[in-house]
C-alpha cells in the first residue's frame, strides 16, 4: 500500500469510494489502522476521554496531545494522518491557531490539523491554510462547545438550523479545508451538505451518504464503556475480553499455575526461546 496523501483522498472522493477514517491515540492503535488498512487517522482530542480518562476533552493541553501525536505517527505510516488542535490553542487568533498548527505538524509528526467551528472560524481556517498546512473542518455537535451547546446534542434537527450549518460548511471549504468532520446532524442533513459541497464530508453520526466515516477507535472496539452515543457501532467488546484475560492471569498466579515450563529459563543453552536474553 502506498502513502495516502491529499491526493489519495481527493481521488477517493472523485471516485465516489468513501473515505475510511478512525482515530488513534498511541503507538499500537496507529498500527492498527495502519494494518487495517484505513485512509485516514485522527488524534482526536476524545483521546482526553477514552485514552486517559478526562472528563471532557477541553481539559487536554497541546503538549499531551503533541507526546501522543508522536506516538500515533511512530505506529501509523501509510494513512493520512491529522491531529486536532486542542481547546485554548486555536481560539484567541489566527495567529495563536497558525502557531499552535506549526507544533502539530513539527513537534507532532503529522500532516495536517482539525479544529472545531464553522463560519465564525473561516479567517483562522484560512491563515493556516495559506501557511501550507491542511486544515479539516468539524461542524454540528462540536464536544469542545458541548457546554454552549446544552449538551452532547444532535445539531441541525430544524430547517434553519440545517440551513446554518451549510452556510458554515461552505465557508470553511471557501477558507481552504480539504475535507469537513459532519457530526450527529440527521442524514438528510449529512446528505444535503455533501451534495452542496466539492470536498469530502466525513461523518460521524451523520449517515450514510456522506464522503467517509469516522469512528473512535476505544468506542468501535467496545473499550470504552462510560459514554455511548448512538452512532457508535461496536466492532468488538475488547474491554470484557481483556477484563477476562487479566482475570485469568491474576488467578493463574494465585494458583501457580503461570508461569509454566514453557515460560521459564533453564539453567543451559539449549532451551532458549523467543529473542530474549
Ligand atoms: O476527537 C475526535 O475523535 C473527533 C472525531 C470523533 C471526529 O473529533
Ligand atoms: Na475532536
Amino acid at each position: 500500500r502506498s502513502k495516502v496523501t491529499i491526493g489519495t483522498l481527493r481521488n477517493l472522493y472523485r471516485k465516489k469510494i468513501p473515505i475510511a477514517t478512525i482515530t488513534a491515540h498511541d503507538y499500537p492503535s496507529g498500527i492498527v489502522a495502519d494494518k487495517a488498512g484505513i485512509d485516514l487517522v485522527l488524534v482526536g482530542d476524545s483521546l482526553a476521554m477514552v485514552a486517559l480518562g478526562y472528563e471532557n476533552t477541553n481539559m487536554l493541553s497541546l503538549d499531551e496531545m503533541l507526546y501522543h501525536c508522536r506516538a500515533v505517527a511512530r505506529g501509523s505510516r501509510t494513512p493520512f494522518l491529522v491531529a486536532d488542535l486542542t481547546f485554548g490553542t486555536y481560539e484567541i487568533s489566527p495567529q495563536q491557531a497558525l502557531a499552535s498548527s506549526i507544533r502539530l505538524i513539527q513537534e507532532g509528526n503529522v500532516e495536517a490539523v482539525k479544529l472545531e467551528g464553522g463560519i465564525e472560524m473561516a479567517d483562522t481556517i484560512s491563515t493556516i491554510t495559506t501557511a501550507g498546512i491542511p486544515v479539516l473542518g468539524h461542524i454540528g455537535l462540536t464536544p469542545q462547545r458541548s457546554t454552549s451547546l446544552g449538551g452532547f446534542r444532535v445539531q441541525g434537527k430544524t430547517a434553519a438550523e440545517a440551513a446554518d450549518l451549510l452556510k458554515s460548511a461552505l465557508a470553511i471549504q471557501e477558507a481552504g479545508c480539504f475535507a469537513i468532520v459532519l457530526e450527529a446532524v440527521p442524514e438528510e442533513v449529512g446528505k444535503y451538505i455533501t451534495e452542496q459541497l466539492s470536498v469530502p464530508t466525513i461523518g460521524i453520526g451523520a449517515g450514510k451518504y456522506c464522503s467517509g466515516q469516522i469512528l473512535v477507535q476505544l468506542d468501535m472496539l467496545g473499550q470504552f464503556e462510560q459514554f455511548a452515543p448512538k452512532f457508535v457501532k461496536k466492532y468488538a467488546s475488547n474491554l470484557g475480553t481483556d477484563v477476562e484475560a487479566v482475570g485469568n492471569y491474576a488467578a493463574d498466579v494465585r494458583k501457580s499455575l503461570f508461569p509454566a515450563a514453557e515460560h521459564t529459563y533453564p539453567m543451559k543453552d539449549e532451551q532458549e526461546t523467543g529473542n530474549t536474553e
